[in-house]
C-alpha cells in the first residue's frame, strides 16, 4: 500500500502557481534573453516591453524555483535552464512547455468537461495547429532518439525487410529501426504538414535512400504495402475506439502473412488507476482532444484479435503490444 498523503502534500498538489510561472517565463522567452548574460529586471523589462515590478516578482520566484540565479539585482540562467530553455540550444525543450501553456485554457474547462463528458476542443493538435505540432515533434524526436534504438532491438525484427510507421511523426522510430536493422526499409506515413519535420530528420540521418515519406490521412487514404512490420507509436490515444478498431483492421490487410503489428502507447492496466503518470495523461487527453482517450491493454488486444491478429501479447507492460498476422 502506498503511504497516505500528508496535508502539506495535498496543498502542494493543489498549488499550480509554480507551473504557470515557469510556462509564462518560457512564453516570454526570458531564458533566451539571459542566454549568456546577467540582466536586471529593468533591462529585461525593456527588452520585452513589460512592467519592471511585475517582471521582478516573476524573476524572483524563478530564482526560488532554482531555474534562475540572482546576484545583487542581476539574474542569470542555471545550467539546466541554459541547456534546455534557451531557444538556440540544440537541447531546447521549450516547445513542449509551450504546448502545455497553449492548453492552459482547455484545462480551465476541466470541470465543465467532467460534467458534460465533452472536451472543449475540436479535433487534435496535429490537425489544428501543425506549426506547434511540428515544434513539439522536434522535441519528442530529441527525447525519442534515446529510446528508439532500444525499442527496435527489443522487438527482434531480424529478417523483416519493410516497416510501415503509421503516424510516424518526425520519423524517430523509422530512423532508429533502420539504423538497428541494415536490411530494413521504412515508410513513414503521416499528415502532409507533419512530414516536413520527418523530411529534415531523415536527411540529417542520411537515410533518404531507405525511408520513404508517405503523406495522407491513415483513416481515409490507402497505406501502400505490403509490409512485414507495422508500427503505431503514440497515435491511438488521439482517436475514438471505433476509429482505432478500423485502423487496426485496415493495417492487417497491408501486412504480409507472418507480418506483425506493434502498438506502442500509454495504456492503463485493468484497474484503470495505474500506471500513475498515465492516469493523469488520460485526463489531459480527455480535455485536449475531441475524441481521444487513454485505452486499456485489453482494448488494444481486442482490436487486434477482432482484426484477425494471433499471438497477441503485451511485450512491455502497459506500453507495447504485438500481434502476428497468420
Ligand atoms: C504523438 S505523435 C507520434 C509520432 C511518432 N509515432 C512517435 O512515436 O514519435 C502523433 C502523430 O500522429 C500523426 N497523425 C495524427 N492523426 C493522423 C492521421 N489521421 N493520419 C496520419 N497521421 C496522423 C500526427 O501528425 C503525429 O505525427
Amino acid at each position: 500500500m502506498p503511504r497516505e498523503l500528508s496535508l502539506a502534500e495535498i496543498f502542494q498538489l493543489g498549488y499550480y502557481w509554480e507551473t504557470k510561472i515557469l510556462l509564462t517565463a518560457v512564453k516570454l522567452d526570458l531564458f533566451s534573453l539571459l542566454a549568456e548574460k546577467q540582466l536586471a529586471a529593468l533591462e529585461l523589462a525593456q527588452r520585452i516591453h513589460a512592467d519592471e515590478r511585475a517582471l521582478g516578482l516573476l524573476l524572483n520566484a524563478l530564482v526560488a524555483m532554482r531555474v534562475l540565479t540572482k546576484e545583487a539585482d542581476r539574474f542569470s540562467n542555471t545550467d539546466v535552464a541554459r541547456t534546455h530553455l534557451v531557444k538556440a540550444s540544440p537541447q531546447y525543450v521549450g516547445h513542449l512547455l509551450l504546448l502545455h501553456d497553449a492548453e492552459w485554457n482547455n484545462w480551465g474547462k476541466l470541470e465543465e468537461t467532467i460534467r458534460t463528458g465533452r472536451s472543449p476542443v475540436k479535433r487534435h493538435l496535429f490537425e489544428t495547429d501543425p506549426e506547434l505540432g511540428a515544434n513539439v515533434l522536434s522535441v519528442l524526436h530529441r527525447i525519442g532518439q534515446q529510446s528508439g534504438p532500444a525499442l527496435a532491438k527489443r522487438l527482434e525484427l531480424g529478417g523483416a525487410k519493410t516497416l510501415l510507421d503509421l503516424g510516424g511523426g518526425a520519423g524517430t522510430n523509422a530512423i532508429a529501426f533502420c539504423q538497428v536493422y541494415p536490411e530494413l526499409v521504412a515508410t513513414v506515413f503521416d499528415l502532409p504538414q507533419t512530414l516536413k519535420t520527418a523530411e529534415r530528420t531523415v536527411k540529417e540521418a542520411g537515410l533518404e535512400g531507405r525511408i520513404t515519406l508517405f503523406p495522407g490521412d491513415f483513416n481515409r487514404d490507402p497505406l501502400g504495402g505490403l509490409y512485414d512490420v507495422a508500427l503505431m507509436s503514440d497515435i491511438l490515444h488521439y482517436q475514438d475506439s471505433n476509429a482505432n478498431a478500423a485502423l487496426v483492421k485496415k493495417t492487417f490487410v497491408h501486412l504480409n502473412a507472418g507480418g506483425r503489428l506493434v502498438v506502442k502507447d500509454r495504456f492503463l492496466d485493468e484497474s484503470g488507476a495505474s500506471p500513475a503518470w498515465t492516469t493523469a495523461f488520460a485526463v489531459h487527453i480527455l480535455v485536449n482532444t475531441e475524441r481521444g482517450c487513454c485505452y486499456s491493454v485489453a482494448d488494444a488486444q481486442g482490436w487486434m484479435a477482432e482484426a484477425g491478429f494471433r499471438s497477441v501479447v503485451e511485450l512491455e507492460q502497459t506500453a507495447v503490444i504485438q500481434g502476428i498476422k497468420p
